[in-house]
């Protein structure tokens, strides 16, 4: 199947890698323009001359608010408008609670959580003059069920799911529909921190055995077709709802 999304203009964040590039691919393949927005600026480079004139390259530091303007603004302008907006930068740091600190804290909930509020703020005008669009948010498995380790992460996370719904109602009436994305373990790099914290990559696929129904972790392609959902007009009656993806985890 393809053009699922033609013709739409969609910003991404933290897509220059892993799941996020893996939805930049989908949505470039079913008809729709991308920017991709990132603190990587080597990476994004790299991607945008990989996925070709469909796709440019914006870098943000999402943590700073004039920076998540700016992307929303020169990426409207690069896109000619905006129909949908995906933020799934993330940051994980792991460790006890008795041991954390304030920085990593701080650190996780400026990534994790306020930049959704960033991106949200100076995108929603945008949609509602497509006539209505779509907020794609990311959470995580972690932040519906906790773990040791993960207490920071885990409430970041968590934030996204309550200000997704919350975000939903304000701007249902504007026909901008808002979901939030909850990946279970995806086997990227992006989970080290975590794995360090269980003891190593072998205690982790313990963990993973033991606690994944279907036996496996997640791939970013498990992951990137909900964002096209979503995105798409297939989705057109859902708002305000978290999207679990974890191999039957959560249930
Ligand atoms: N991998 C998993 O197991 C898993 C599970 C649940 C949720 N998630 C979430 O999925 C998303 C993508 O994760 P991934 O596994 O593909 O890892 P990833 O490291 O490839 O993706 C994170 C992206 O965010 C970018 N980023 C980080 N800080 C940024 C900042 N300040 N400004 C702009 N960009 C920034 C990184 O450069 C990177 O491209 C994250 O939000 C993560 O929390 C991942």
């Amino acid at each position: 199947m393809a053009g699922r999304v033609r013709g739409k203009r969609i910003i991404i964040t933290g897509a220059v890698d892993n799941i996020g590039l893996e939805a930049a691919r989908q949505f470039i393949a079913e008809g729709a323009r991308v920017v991709i927005g990132d603190i990587n600026e080597d990476k994004g480079a790299a991607v945008a001359k990989d996925l070709g004139e469909a796709c440019h390259f914006i870098r943000v530091d999402v943590t700073r608010e004039d920076d998540v303007r700016a992307l929303i603004e020169d990426g409207v302008e690069w896109l000619g408008g905006l129909d949908a907006l995906c933020q799934n930068a993330g940051l994980q740091r792991s460790g006890k609670v008795t041991e954390f600190s304030q920085d990593d804290w701080d650190a996780l909930f400026a990534v994790n959580s306020r930049a959704h509020f960033f991106g949200a703020k100076y995108a929603a005008d945008h949609l509602r003059a497509a006539g209505g669009g779509s907020i794609v948010n990311t959470s995580s498995l972690a932040g519906q069920r906790g773990g040791p380790g993960m207490t920071a992460y885990s409430a970041s996370k968590g934030a996204v799911i309550a200000f997704t719904t919350a975000l939903a109602m304000e701007l249902a009436p504007d026909k901008i529909r808002v979901n939030v994305i909850c990946p279970g373990w995806v086997d990227t790099a992006f989970n080290q921190p975590a794995i360090d914290f269980m003891g190593g990559r072998k205690a982790q696929e313990e963990v993973v055995a033991s606690i994944v129904p279907l036996g496996r972790q997640g791939e970013p392609s498990d992951i990137a077709p909900m964002f096209v959902y979503l995105v798409s007009d297939e989705s057109r009656y859902m708002t305000a709802q978290a999207l679990t993806i974890d191999g039957g985890v959560y249930n």
